[in-house]
Order: C-alpha cells, then structure tokens, then sequence
C-alpha cells in the first residue's frame, strides 16, 4: 500500500469511528485511529460524560485501547477526524499522552487531523504540537516496551 493510500485508509478508519462517538453534550464528534507498526489499526472515538470533566477524548480511548493491547509502543501514527469544515487538532492533555507514546515507542508519531466535511488534511508532529514537552524521558525513565513485533 502506498503512502498516501495508508493515510487515506488511517482517516477513513477515524471517519467511521466518529460515527460511534458519545457525544450528547457537546455534540461535537470525534473519531481517532491509530496505526501500528504491523500495520493493524486501533480505534476511539470521544466518549462524554454527565459530569462534563470526566469526558474522555478520542485520541485518548485509541491510544489507552494501544496500550491496553500492550501496543503502545508500536504506534507509528494517529488520524483524527472532527470539527466541520477545519480540521479538529488534539487537545492539551492528548497532546501529552501522544508524547508518552512518542517517547515509549522512540520515534516520532504523524498526526493527521481532518474536518468532518471537506479533504483537507493536516500533518503534524509531536514536537511542532508540544513543543519542550515533559516526558518520561525526563525522569529517566525507558519505559518497558511491549512490542510484539
Ligand atoms: N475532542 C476530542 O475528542 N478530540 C479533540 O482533539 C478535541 C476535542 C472532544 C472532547 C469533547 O467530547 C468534545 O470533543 C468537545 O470538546
């Protein structure tokens, strides 16, 4: 597959995952997709709450299901899709966890944020999105890699 096919396939799996997104509150759907270093996909979608604070955001379930498949090192890339006609980018705290994952993983993770209507697509990275970022790194922590590659 190529490249540009791979991004496509990786938007259009958080196009669909946006359709599962909780969102009653906001009303503003999110749908996230994570790709793996074995080319697999996991997806998220936002998922709100009552209490509002609580909400989670679809970055955050697709990176958390990574790591709960204990692929969090093997992330190599992120789509999300929201917003209607610019792109959604990733909030503070998911601009964090993508740090985490970028720093257990030891390569850089490409975003890819898109709106709900329209093509336009925008890349990013970690460090252009976070920049000076706190990390594990920084307590000189090497977390313990999981891959299964
Ligand atoms: N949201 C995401 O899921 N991802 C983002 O990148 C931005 C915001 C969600 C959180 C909340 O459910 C809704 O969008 C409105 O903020």
């Amino acid at each position: 597959m190529s490249t540009d096919d791979s991004i496509r396939e990786l938007l259009e799996a958080a196009r669909a995952a946006r359709n599962n997104a909780y969102a009653p509150y906001s009303h503003f759907d999110v749908g996230a997709a994570v790709r793996l270093t074995d080319g697999s996909i996991i997806v998220g979608a936002n998922f709100e709450n009552a209490s509002y604070g609580l909400s989670l955001c679809a970055e955050t379930i697709a990176l958390a299901s990574a790591s709960a498949q204990g692929r969090l090192s093997d992330v190599i890339a992120i789509a999300v899709v929201g917003g209607e006609s610019s792109p959604v980018t990733p909030c503070g705290r998911c601009r964090q966890l993508l740090t985490e994952a970028e720093q257990v993983a030891g390569r850089s993770i490409a975003i890819y944020c898109a709106a709900s209507d329209g093509d336009s697509v925008v890349r990013h990275s970690v460090a252009e999105l976070l920049p000076f970022a706190f990390g594990p790194n920084d307590l000189g922590i090497t977390p313990s890699r999981k891959s299964q590659e």
